[in-house]
């Protein structure tokens, strides 16, 4: 009996057609095109319509996209797992909102909350649900919306310079066929909860007050994301390396095995600086923060889509995803196609 593998049979991306660039920031805070380039590679980014685009609608249009590049209908998935820490409403999850738009029936959906590493959360759990048979066909998505969450004041620049909003989807289905060696081969995930506070949003919280938000808590800016940049950009150097070595060790691979890296894109400065720590040639590395920004949980399946629309995923290719995020989380994670 040969045990049964998951693979991507898919892949999509949608970003919203507003072009917002660091010049236009500039307009709204002190922060200058020379700082944002310098400091993180971004030159651009796409913000929604506030008001008039949810991320639920960038989730379905990177859905179906997903879906047709699969040559797969709605009514062919499973379940839904979506990655995001810029959700549609309090409750219930934006997965919700995506699985009302797409018309999927009655299948299960959820939203996983593990903010950069989202997607990569939700890729293990997809992989194990298809591997145990639960499921022949699982919805993966990172969403995010962060033009409206962050700052866009100098109070808020060091943060709010940074992000921008963008979806990415892939398909993870059942393959049973010996002869084909398309796979998940192996993701590893890691968290330590104890530097929660270095990227976070404090409220709306439960355990605030006798409200989750209060007009005081509105007035000091703690309805907008705080991050101690530094601290995290030393983290992440180090897991990042840390946690690709031990996803190529668990699947008995090699740097060199892989033809194409997808990191994180949360800083341009931190994918240099790891591809030269381990030695990775600047053409097997993927990037799109100079047009995207920091989507999130949307950044890796947003390249991955970028890949696949590139020819660059053809049968057999490898790819190693890595991120690193709030939580802190970070994870791995080796797929052949
Ligand atoms: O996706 C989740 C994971 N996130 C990350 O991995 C991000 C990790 N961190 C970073 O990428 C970097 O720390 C940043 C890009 C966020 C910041 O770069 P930095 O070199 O660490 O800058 P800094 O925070 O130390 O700030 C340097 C200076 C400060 O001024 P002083 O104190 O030197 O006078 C800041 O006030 O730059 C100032 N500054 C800005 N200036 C213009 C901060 N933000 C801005 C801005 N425009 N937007």
């Amino acid at each position: 009996m040969t045990t049964r593998r998951a693979r991507i049979a898919g892949t999509g991306m949608y970003v919203p057609e507003r072009v917002v660039t660091n010049d236009d920031l500039a307009q709204l805070m002190d922060t200058s095109d020379a700082w944002i380039r310098q400091r993180s590679g971004i030159v651009e980014r796409r913000f929604v319509v506030p008001g008039e685009q949810t991320p639920a609608d960038l989730a379905t249009r990177a859905s179906q996209e997903a879906l047709a590049v699969a040559g797969l209908e709605p009514g062919d998935v499973d379940c839904i797992l979506l990655a995001t820490l810029s959700a549609q409403h309090e409750f219930p999850g934006t997965s919700f909102f995506l699985h009302e738009q797409l018309g999927v029936g009655e299948i299960p959906c959820v939203d996983l909350r593990a903010q950069c590493s989202g997607f990569l959360y939700a890729l293990s759990m997809a992989d194990s649900l298809v591997r145990t048979a639960r499921y022949e066909r699982v919805l993966v998505v990172g969403c995010e919306v962060h033009s409206t969450g962050v700052e866009l004041a100098t109070r808020g620049r060091d943060v709010a310079v940074l992000f921008g909003d963008g979806a990415g989807a892939v398909i993870v289905e059942a393959n049973d066929d010996p002869s084909d060696s398309a796979a998940i081969l192996d993701v590893r995930l890691h968290a330590e909860g104890r530097h929660a506070r270095k990227l976070w949003i404090e409220a709306p919280g439960a355990s605030l007050a006798k409200t989750r938000v209060t007009h005081e808590m509105i007035d000091d800016g703690r309805i907008f994301p705080k991050m101690d940049g530094r601290f995290v950009f030393k983290h992440a150097v180090t897991r990042m390396p840390e946690v690709l070595l031990e996803t190529l060790s668990g699947a008995s691979l090699k740097l060199e095995d892989i033809d194409l890296f997808l990191f994180h894109q949360a800083n341009l400065r931190i994918n240099e600086y790891i591809s030269q720590q381990l030695g990775i040639p600047a053409e097997k590395c993927l990037n799109n923060i100079d047009r995207y920004g920091n989507c999130s949980a949307a950044s890796i399946p947003m390249l991955l889509a970028e890949a696949q629309r590139a020819g660059r995923l053809s049968p057999g290719t490898v790819a190693a995803m890595t991120a690193f995020g709030s939580g802190f989380t970070w994870g791995s994670a080796i797929v052949r196609f």
